[in-house]
């Protein structure tokens, strides 16, 4: 009896103690038990762009409690996967695709068509000359192939082709290698590639300043042509790479209307907010301000109210970076100027803002 009453009290003890615990991790409604995760959990995946390195320790802790989807952030990339033609290095995209795995995360593949870190040898023939179109998209058919091949089933969403749509003048088209060899049809060819070795996986073309009104018509007409022809094009990933200005309400949903009504769904694939202004580049006028923290808590809060209206269209929702540790616009535009654009801060504590858009 005395062991029974001794183990009644203890459990009574930890009871309480566990109660008093939890109970304080519980402020203002905001549990801080949850995860990003959990609190959209009826909206859409919530993801992050990672490394391997990322893989480990602290930074895994976070994202495993936060995030339910990881995108590699540069090793699926065609320089890093096919650095020449007769050898592809599949050891970090397989290390992310096993972690996914291993812990119940879903996974996007980014990219297969890019101008930026793709290798010169797609262009070049043996004698160094310039490729033919016939040649070139032989190896575009194949790189998709074994990429995509490699990663079905694991990988649910591919951004295919990435910032194909040049931002400034009349033209549709960005001048790039894959443009001058082959004309426009590359873009209809990635796609039906890839979903001939993927039937099942959500296909996506991936751009910037998506929201603005002349780039969004141009993207717009060129994803209209290819539904049209009946290309397996499923959707369209804005990357997100906004600022505490950009874009106003009014632009995210012009621009979630606008392409939704193509009966494509939407995924938001690279999110930051730079606490600078983006034309922003002068020295002088780098501080990071209260006023710039609470913009860019008022910009979060906005876009997340509108992405949660727009759950319908919206299939998944990745920030560019795990925490403010280390962003890519820490050297993006101005090289070497700290920026702060994530929900976590440099010690992979949860800022204010992100208790501003947990909840509503
Ligand atoms: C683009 C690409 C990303 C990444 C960022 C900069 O948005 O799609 O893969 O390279 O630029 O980090």
């Amino acid at each position: 009896m005395r062991i029974t009453g001794s183990l009644f009290s203890l459990n009574f003890t930890f009871a309480v103690l566990y109660t008093l615990l939890v109970g304080c991790e519980v402020t203002n409604g905001q549990d801080s038990l949850k995860g990003l995760k959990d609190y959209y959990k009826d909206y859409f995946p919530i993801g992050v762009a990672v490394s391997p390195a990322s893989l480990t320790g602290a930074q895994s802790e976070l994202i495993l409690k936060q995030f339910s989807s990881l995108t590699p952030e540069n090793v699926m990339k065609p320089a890093p996967i096919h650095p020449e033609e007769s050898r592809y290095s599949w050891e970090n995209a397989d290390r992310i695709a096993e972690y996914a795995k291993a812990n119940g995360l879903k996974m996007r593949g980014h990219t297969l068509v890019w101008h930026q870190q793709s290798p010169a040898w797609f262009f070049r023939d043996a004698a160094g000359n310039a490729a033919s179109k016939e040649m070139a998209l032989a190896r575009l058919k194949e790189h998709i192939t074994q990429v995509v091949g490699r990663y079905k089933g694991t990988v649910y969403s591919w951004d295919v082709v990435n910032e194909a749509v040049v931002d400034e003048g009349e033209n549709i088209y960005r001048e790039t290698d894959w443009y001058k060899t082959c004309g426009s049809e590359y873009i209809a060819k990635a796609f039906q590639w890839a979903h001939e070795a993927d039937p099942d996986a959500q296909l996506i073309y991936n751009d910037y300043n998506t929201e603005f009104r002349g780039k969004r018509e141009k993207i717009y007409t060129m994803l209209k042509e290819l539904k049209d022809a009946g290309v397996p094009v499923h959707g369209i990933g804005l990357q997100a790479h906004w600022n505490i200005n950009h874009p106003t309400e009014q632009e995210l949903r012009d621009a979630l209307d606008r392409y939704s009504s193509l009966g494509l769904k939407i995924q938001i694939t690279e999110l930051d907010i730079s606490v600078y202004p983006s034309d922003h580049k002068n020295p002088d006028d780098d501080a990071f301000t209260p006023e710039r923290e609470q913009k860019q808590i008022d910009q979060y809060k906005m876009i997340f109210k509108v992405l949660r209206e727009y759950r319908d269209v919206i299939t998944g929702v990745t920030f560019w970076n795990v925490s403010d540790q280390r962003s890519w616009l820490d050297n993006f535009p101005v090289r070497g100027r700290k920026n702060y654009p994530l929900l976590f801060d440099q010690d992979l504590q949860p800022k204010k803002v992100y208790w501003e858009i947990v909840t509503w």
